[in-house]
């Protein structure tokens, strides 16, 4: 809880290219690119900061500032059912890497 909060104080804005991109990029990437078995099935390219926001075929996964109503942050935090979880069949990120992307996602998910 205590790293959380000296999180939440933290002014520095979470950066896509530096803070973002990179968990996507160790993590996704090798299902959610063009060929992949993720983007095959979803439509979801994690390469770039377009196909993040495009979303999938059936919707837009990230909404800039509500963290908390977004697809992409129930799936990472498997809520979802254990078929949709994500990253599919692999270790759950970290909480701290999941805390990075909801803030980013809250601080307007910009391409920063
Ligand atoms: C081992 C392959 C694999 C990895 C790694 C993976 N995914 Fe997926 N992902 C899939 C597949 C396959 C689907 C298609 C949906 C399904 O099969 O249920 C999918 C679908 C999705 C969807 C769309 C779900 C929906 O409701 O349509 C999102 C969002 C997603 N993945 C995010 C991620 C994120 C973020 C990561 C990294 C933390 C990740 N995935 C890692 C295979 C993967």
């Amino acid at each position: 809880m205590q790293a959380r909060q000296v999180r939440a104080a933290d002014p520095a804005p979470i950066s896509y290219a530096d803070d973002i991109a990179p968990i996507f990029k160790g993590r996704c990437i090798s299902c959610h690119q063009p060929g992949g078995e993720g983007f095959e099935k979803s439509g979801l390219d994690l390469t770039t900061y377009a196909g993040l926001m495009k979303g999938t075929k059936f919707g837009l996964m990230v909404i800039p500032g509500s963290p908390d109503t977004c697809n992409l942050m129930w799936l990472l935090d498997w809520q979802a059912s254990a078929e949709l979880r994500m990253p599919h069949g692999k270790k759950q990120l970290s909480s701290c890497d999941r805390d990075t992307i909801r803030s980013w996602i809250r601080e307007g998910a910009k391409d920063n």
